[in-house]
């Protein structure tokens, strides 16, 4: 399932099953995948990577990569809209269910945030990271190898402490949109 942007902007959609489609894609970003109702977009831009996430909640969307074990050792990117502003929180999976921010850990977050929104339901958060982590506990993702990329988002409440409501686990190679 491989999905990338046209030029031309056509739109190009490759879907198998219920659960997972590519999609090629609007301005800004090469790939798009979309888990059920959840999009993930991204655009490898030098050293970094470009993320747009999009889901069907008013609460938190999130996504984290390369968990040694479930949610462990992932860096994670978490954020929600409030009175109209976002609000991010950079954190690292100290267990195979829990993560926390990396400031309470001593580090200092390498993610800037590039706008949010929360439209009809439907919350959208847009970011930047470093490809090599500069908080000293993100790792590093290696846009040529399989990245796993988990994708989660909450119910509808402002916070990131409640668990997800949708969660799913894909292996993608973020340079060039294939994904599993
Ligand atoms: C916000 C607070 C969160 C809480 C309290 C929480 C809690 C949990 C718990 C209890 C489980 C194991 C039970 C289950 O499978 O449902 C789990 C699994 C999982 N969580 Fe979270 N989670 C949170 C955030 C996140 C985020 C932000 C992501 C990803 C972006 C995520 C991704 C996953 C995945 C992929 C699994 C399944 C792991 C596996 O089975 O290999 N979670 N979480």
């Amino acid at each position: 399932m491989i999905g990338r942007i046209l030029k031309s902007g056509i739109l190009f959609v490759n879907c198998v099953g219920l659960l997972l489609c590519s999609t090629v894609f609007a301005a800004g970003y090469d790939y798009q995948i979309t888990a059920q109702k959840m999009t993930f977009s991204w655009k490898v831009d030098g050293a970094n990577l470009n993320v747009k996430l999009s889901a069907p909640t008013k609460g938190w969307v999130g996504i984290g990569f390369n968990p040694s074990k479930e949610m462990k050792d992932a860096k994670y990117v978490l954020g929600y809209i409030k009175d109209g502003k976002a609000i991010i929180s950079d954190e690292f999976g100290t267990g195979d269910t829990k993560h926390e921010a990396v400031e309470d850990l001593g580090g200092k977050s390498d993610v800037t945030l590039v706008g949010g929104s929360e439209e009809g339901g439907v919350t959208t958060l847009e970011f930047i990271l470093p490809l090599v982590a500069q908080d000293t506990k993100g790792g590093k993702i290696d846009p040529a190898a399989d990245t796993v990329v988990l994708l989660a988002y909450g119910p509808d409440h402002d916070g990131f402490k409640m668990k997800h409501k949708f969660r799913t686990k894909l292996t993608v190679n973020l340079a060039t949109g294939k994904n599993k």
